[in-house]
C-alpha cells in the first residue's frame, strides 16, 4: 500500500520541499474532467494519496520534522481542495471548443412578452385619468338586470335596451325581473356598485370587459372593452365635464388636438353627448380616415341623470333609511365610457378589429417598444 511512498530518506527542509514540490506539480497537472475520480485519487478515505502520505511520512517522521511536515501536508491538502471548488474545466473555452460547440455563435433568444395593444391602451387611459386623482374600480361581466339597465333608467321594455343587444344568461325566467343575470353590455353598471356602496365624492375609472350580441365585423367584436368614468361631488358641473375629457384626448393623443361635444341620448346622463376628437390623421381637413368632416367620434358622456342619483338612494336606504347622500339638490356628477379597442384603433391606424384578437405575432410584435 505504501509501495507509491517510499519512506523519505531524510525529513531536513530541503528533501521534505524537494517530495512536495513533486506532489503539488502532480495535483497541479492532474486531469479534473471527472472531477469525482480526482477527489477519489487524493482524498479518499483508504486509498487516497493523502491518507498514504499521512501513513507513509508523518506517522514515521522523528518529533523535531513532524511540524515542517505538518505545514507542508496541509498546503498540498488546501491546493487539492481548492482544485476541486474550481469550475469544471468542461465548462472551459478550451473544452467547449475541442467538444466542437461554438461558444462565439449567439445564443437562444428568448422575447420578453410584451402587454397586448389592447391592455396597453387601456392602462394609458386609465393612467390619464388616475394622474387627475381617479381611482379604479372593478366589477363582475356576469351582471344583473338590476345594475346593467334599471337602475341607469333603461326602464323594462324602454326601446333603449334595444340598442344594447344583449346576452341573458339562460333558464332565468323564474326570477324577478331586476335579478335576472345578463353579460354587462357595459361597464357602467360599476356605476351604479361604487355609489350604493360608497357616498361622495367619487372619482372612479371601471376598465373591463363588456358582451353584445353583435356579428363580427371590422369594427365590431361580441367581447370588447371599455373604459367608464364616473365623478359625483358637490358642483360638478359640464364645464368640469368638458375639461376634464378635452385634457384626456389631448393626454392620449397629442396636445394638437381639438374636441367638439355633440347632443346626443344616453338613460343614464341629461345632457348627454358624444364627444368628438379633430382628425388626428388629417389634422381636420378632411380624409378617408374620417369619412371627409375633419373629425372622428370617440366616446359618450353626459351629466349624471337624477333618476339614476333615485335608484342609488333607493338602494342605500334599503340600509339606512335616512341616506342623503345623493340627493341631486346637493350633488351633480358627471360620467363618460369610450371603447378601448375604438381607442387603439385610432391611435395605430388600425382599421380591422379582429387584428387584435387574431394572435397574430406579425400584428402583435409592432407593439413591441
Ligand atoms: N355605456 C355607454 C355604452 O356602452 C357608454 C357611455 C356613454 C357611458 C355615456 C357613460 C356615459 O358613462 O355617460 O354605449
Amino acid at each position: 500500500m505504501t509501495e507509491n511512498f517510499p519512506q523519505l530518506s531524510s525529513f531536513d527542509e530541503p528533501s521534505l520541499d524537494a517530495a512536495f514540490a513533486t506532489l503539488a506539480e502532480e495535483v497541479r497537472t492532474a486531469d479534473t474532467t471527472d472531477i469525482e475520480a480526482f477527489r477519489l485519487h487524493w482524498l479518499g478515505r483508504k486509498q487516497g494519496r493523502l491518507k498514504l502520505i499521512s501513513e507513509a511520512w508523518l506517522k514515521s517522521a522523528p518529533p523535531e520534522a513532524k511540524k515542517a511536515l505538518g505545514i507542508r501536508f496541509n498546503q498540498l491538502k488546501q491546493q487539492i481542495e481548492a482544485a476541486l471548488e474550481a469550475p469544471a474545466p468542461s465548462t472551459t473555452r478550451t473544452a467547449r471548443a475541442e467538444q466542437g460547440i461554438d461558444i462565439t455563435l449567439p445564443g437562444t433568444v428568448r422575447a420578453p412578452g410584451i402587454p397586448h395593444p389592447l391592455l396597453k391602451t387601456m392602462h394609458e387611459i386609465v393612467s390619464v385619468f388616475h394622474h387627475l386623482g381617479y381611482s379604479t374600480n372593478l366589477g363582475p361581466q356576469v351582471e344583473s338586470d338590476f345594475y346593467n339597465f334599471e337602475a341607469l333608467n333603461f326602464p323594462p321594455n324602454h326601446p333603449a335596451r334595444d340598442t344594447q343587444d344583449t346576452l341573458l344568461i339562460a333558464a332565468q325566467q323564474s326570477r324577478p325581473s331586476r335579478d335576472r343575470l345578463l353579460m354587462r353590455t357595459h361597464t357602467s353598471p360599476v356605476q351604479i356598485r361604487t355609489m350604493i356602496a360608497q357616498a361622495p365624492p367619487i372619482r372612479i375609472v371601471i376598465p373591463g370587459k363588456v358582451h353584445r350580441n353583435d356579428a363580427a365585423d371590422a369594427t365590431h367584436s361580441p367581447i370588447f372593452h371599455q373604459v367608464e368614468g364616473l365623478c359625483v361631488g358637490p358642483n360638478i358641473t359640464f364645464s368640469d365635464l368638458k375639461g376634464t375629457l378635452d385634457h384626456a384626448m389631448k393626454a392620449l393623443f397629442g396636445s394638437d388636438v381639438r374636441t367638439r361635444f355633440f347632443p346626443s341620448f344616453f338613460p343614464f346622463t341629461e345632457p348627454s353627448a358624444d364627444v368628438q376628437i379633430s382628425c388626428i390623421f388629417c389634422g381636420g381637413k378632411g380624409c378617408r380616415k374620417c369619412k371627409h368632416s375633419g373629425w372622428i367620434e370617440l366616446l359618450g358622456c353626459g351629466m349624471v341623470d337624477p333618476a339614476v342619483f333615485a335608484a342609488v338612494t333607493e338602494e342605500r336606504r334599503k340600509i339606512n333609511p335616512a341616506d342623503d347622500a345623493y340627493n341631486p339638490e346637493k350633488i351633480t356628477g358627471f360620467a363618460f365610457g369610450m371603447g378601448v379597442e375604438r381607442i387603439a384603433m385610432v391611435q395605430h391606424g388600425i382599421s380591422d378589429i379582429g387584428h387584435f384578437y387574431s394572435g397574430d405575432m406579425r400584428f402583435l410584435e409592432q407593439f413591441a417598444s
